[in-house]
């Protein structure tokens, strides 16, 4: 299938910087779709508007020209995507007519929410450490059949008789949590008649939309949301999140052909960053992992948690750009390297002897493997705003092309500040 279309993928932990990427490249762009995930995500875009922190509708809707798209896929809290709107509205940001959700988005109820704090808090020692925003819980009503779809918002008759049931499948675990109003069918009609009449305006045929715009040649930009390594198939289970965050979870979710993802961004950012518990053996516990955390201001955009820091790992990105069929990759925050004067990078892990450069990401594997590093001379002058590839300092090309020459992948951007223009194109 020939197209211009693009897809942004994460190939780490989330948090690689997909949301500024995107709003660069969507000036290109007509279409900007999510696929998964749901408000777990937070994409920051800084522009001359002004910041923005989105975490459910598309990075893309800052730019005025674009429409937007929630697949099925994805797992939508109506109130946090009012609240988005909201927001966007009252920064001058016109959103009418511009953001559509599939027939088959489930919700993410108020349920959900209490479910997700309720399990994390049930055991320490086995928590995830999810944004608890609810979204393994809506996942998993999804899979037990019982969830509520968007389509329920337009077809009213319904939605009273999937509420009932859906709470009555739901009741030993919301009496586990001893707040009765979560057991009042009643009570959650009402609160989705407030916000009903406005979801079910945006509601429709995601796949159809994306057959007719590909039939016009529009161009669209595929958003992914968190990260490879989060994949609830492939990622480090169980501390992933609860969607296929790879490229799988494209065509899943939004019901499109293969081919019609163009061409596949893999986003990495120069150093490694996890929110959230589980394994992470590149892990730093010292001054340079304070410095990472600090100049790249490694604080979750959703939850505002401080994020673990360490240093690339090209062993897990090099399954995750295999995995994804990655063509290009955009390295995001180099800047936050400059003042190192040495940096490591890991290639490959060592685990009960054998060396892996293609490592398996199984708990215990990932656990008590070994990284194995290469070092690097860092670079004392500035990158930051940078947008040209030949100010660069030798060192910086030097980091930039041991990535590309060790993964076999041409780099294609690289972004050296937080504001969209400040992009290398390389
Ligand atoms: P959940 O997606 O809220 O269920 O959280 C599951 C795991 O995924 C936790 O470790 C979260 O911190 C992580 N996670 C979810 N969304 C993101 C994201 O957008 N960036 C980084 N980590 C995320």
């Amino acid at each position: 299938m020939k197209t211009n279309n693009k897809t942004v993928l994460g190939l780490q932990w989330g948090d690689e910087g997909k949301g500024k990427v995107i709003d660069y490249l969507c000036r290109d762009a007509d279409i900007v779709v999510r696929f998964g995930g749901g408000a777990n995500a937070g994409h920051t875009v800084v522009t001359d508007k002004g910041k923005f922190v989105l975490h459910l509708l598309p990075s893309g809707i800052v730019q005025s020209h674009t429409t937007c798209y929630l697949g099925a896929g994805v797992v939508c809290d109506p109130w946090a995507l009012l609240d988005e709107i909201d927001m966007l509205e009252k920064s001058g940001i016109n959103t009418v007519g511009r953001i559509f959700v599939d027939f088959g988005t489930h919700l993410v109820l108020p349920h959900h929410k209490a479910i997700d704090r309720h399990s994390e808090q049930l055991d320490k020692g086995t928590a995830i450490a999810t944004t608890l925003r609810g979204i393994g819980p809506a996942y998993a009503d999804k899979a037990l059949r019982i969830g509520i779809t968007a389509s329920a918002l337009c077809v009213r008759n319904t939605l009273e008789s999937n509420i009932k049931n859906f709470i009555l499948r739901k009741r030993p675990v919301l009496e586990s949590i001893g707040d009765p109003e979560l057991l009042l069918p009643d009570r959650l009609i009402e609160q989705l008649g407030k916000v009903e009449a406005r979801i079910a305006g945006m509601v429709g045929d995601v796949t159809a939309e994306l057959r007719q715009a590909s039939l016009k040649n529009k161009k669209i930009l595929f958003e992914g949301a968190q990260g490879t390594l989060l994949d609830i198939s492939l990622g480090t289970y169980p501390f992933v999140t609860s969607s296929s965050t790879s490229i799988g979870g494209l065509f899943g979710g939004l019901g499109v052909p293969p081919g019609i993802q163009g061409e596949v961004l893999g986003v990495i950012k120069a150093y490694t960053t996890r929110v959230g518990n589980g394994p992470f053996p590149t892990e730093l516990d010292d001054e340079i992992g304070e410095h990472l955390r600090q100049k790249g201001n490694e604080y979750g955009a959703t939850t505002g948690r401080p994020r673990r820091t360490g240093w690339l790992d090209l062993a897990a990105i090099r399954r995750s750009a295999y995995i994804c069929g990655v063509d290009k990759l955009v390295v995001t925050k180099l800047d936050v390297l400059d003042g190192l004067n040495e940096i490591k990078i890991c290639l490959a892990y060592r685990h009960k002897g054998q060396l892996y450069d293609f490592p398996p990401l199984y708990a215990d594997f990932f656990e008590t493997a070994e990284p194995v590093y290469d070092t690097l001379p860092g670079w004392s002058k500035s990158t930051s705003n940078l947008k040209s590839s030949s100010a660069l300092p030798k060192e910086a090309r030097g980091f930039l092309d041991f990535i590309q020459e060790n993964l076999g992948v041409s780099i294609k951007y690289v972004s050296t500040g937080s504001h969209t223009e400040s992009m290398i194109e390389m």
